[in-house]
């Protein structure tokens, strides 16, 4: 666990970064460290680490004082990803990834091992090694840069908005990709961003920091949007945060049977199994394909009759996602699948936001 007793950052020209920062940080989970700018964000994650010296109060991870370690082993002993990545130009991706782990003394062809290892975790394919950091697009380089941090295994990992400079869409991508590796790792993180959607989708708990390092609040996402602790979180939240509670990664939901149809199947058998109106068509692997009205076949299923609108949602994604496939369904239910694709069957609006309310209660 790290822990904050009562930590300040002065500077000389008497601006405090940090005034008097208390908070335990978790072993094995996400902590957020979210607020507006200059609110002393990047100053507290990098005193941790110590790239920034405390003036008052202490840090300790697993009960020891931070200031009593020796700065260096400190800093490598934790991995550290920034914005833009801070990869080195004039050094390959591979050459990148080993960094730390040949500081540490490892020899060079178990760090090329590793680093290929870490290339393949994070998504990377492996031709890319070669190249240099200028060659990668913005998400390729932000993906070395989380694969560098985690390269030598630190169990600490900070991170200070390692997403924020790749388009909304890649972001998304990364944020999954570094909550699958992280449910597989289980790293202490420590991670700073300015954007609450973000602290909401990736945080176990959240502080919310307004300025000087106050802490506001620090609660888990579902708490922090049912009941904000006073006007400055409520209003960091935002007014639609009951609408936020939708990107939690999971919440349990019904899901009800579908009957299926296969492509070829007659009118006569879809207008049997068609419920409200509306048949899912599925593959042979239970893939669904889409929906079928039985009234505009001709004949037999064919490809080219099938409704594709609607969405399909993951069971493992969100509840924005669930609710997404349902509200794009025009059956009016969601096709829910497994993590293979195939079919597990199908939920209704009304019953995710069943869930989401339940969710919001169970929380607070
Ligand atoms: N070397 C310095 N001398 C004086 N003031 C500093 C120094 N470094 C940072 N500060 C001030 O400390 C405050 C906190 O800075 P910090 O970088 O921690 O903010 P932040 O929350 O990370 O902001 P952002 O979201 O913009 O990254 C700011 O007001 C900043 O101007
Ligand atoms: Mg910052």
């Amino acid at each position: 666990m790290i822990r904050f007793e009562s930590v300040g950052k002065s500077y000389p020209d008497g601006t405090v970064a940090v005034g008097d920062l208390s908070l335990d940080v978790p072993d094995g989970q996400i902590t957020v460290f979210v607020g507006p700018s200059g609110c002393g964000k990047t100053t507290s994650l990098r005193m941790i680490n110590r790239m920034i010296e405390p003036t008052s109060g202490r840090i300790t991870v697993d009960d020891r004082d931070t200031a009593t370690m020796d700065a260096a082993t400190l800093r490598r002993s934790m991995g550290y990803v920034i914005q833009h990545a801070g990869l080195f130009p004039h050094r390959t991706i591979k050459a990148n990834i080993a960094t730390v782990p040949l500081l540490l003394g490892w020899d060079r062809r178990r760090a090329e091992r590793r680093a290929l290892e870490l290339m393949e975790q994070v998504g990377l394919p492996a031709h890319l090694a070669k190249r240099y950091p200028a060659q990668l697009s913005g998400g390729q380089q932000q993906r070395v840069g989380v694969a560098r941090a985690l390269a030598a295994d630190p169990p600490i990992m900070l991170m200070d908005e390692p997403f924020s400079a790749v388009d909304p869409i890649v972001r998304e991508q990364l944020q999954d990709a570094f909550l699958r590796l992280q449910a597989e790792l289980g790293k202490t993180i420590v991670f700073v961003t300015h954007d609450i959607d973000e602290a909401i989708k990736l945080g176990d708990q959240v502080a919310v920091l307004q300025v000087r390092g106050e802490l506001a609040q620090l609660a888990p996402p579902a708490t922090l949007l049912a009941e904000p602790a006073d006007e400055f979180v409520a209003d960091f939240v935002g007014k639609d945060r009951g609408y936020r509670t939708l990107s939690f990664r999971s919440a349990p939901y019904p899901v009800a049977e579908e009957p299926t149809v296969p492509v070829g199947a007659s009118t006569d058998l879809v207008r049997r199994t068609a419920v409200g109106g509306w048949a899912l068509v599925t593959d042979d692997e239970r893939r669904p394909l889409g929906w079928v009205d039985p009234d505009k076949v001709d004949g037999t299923v064919s490809t080219r009759s099938l409704h594709r609108g609607g969405t399909v949602a993951s069971v493992t994604g969100t509840l924005r996602e669930a609710l997404d496939a349902a509200l794009s369904s025009p059956s009016g239910r969601g096709v829910i699948v497994d993590d293979t694709g195939a079919l597990l069957g199908t939920v209704q609006a009304r019953e995710v936001v069943d869930a989401i309310t339940a969710t919001a209660r169970r929380e607070t």
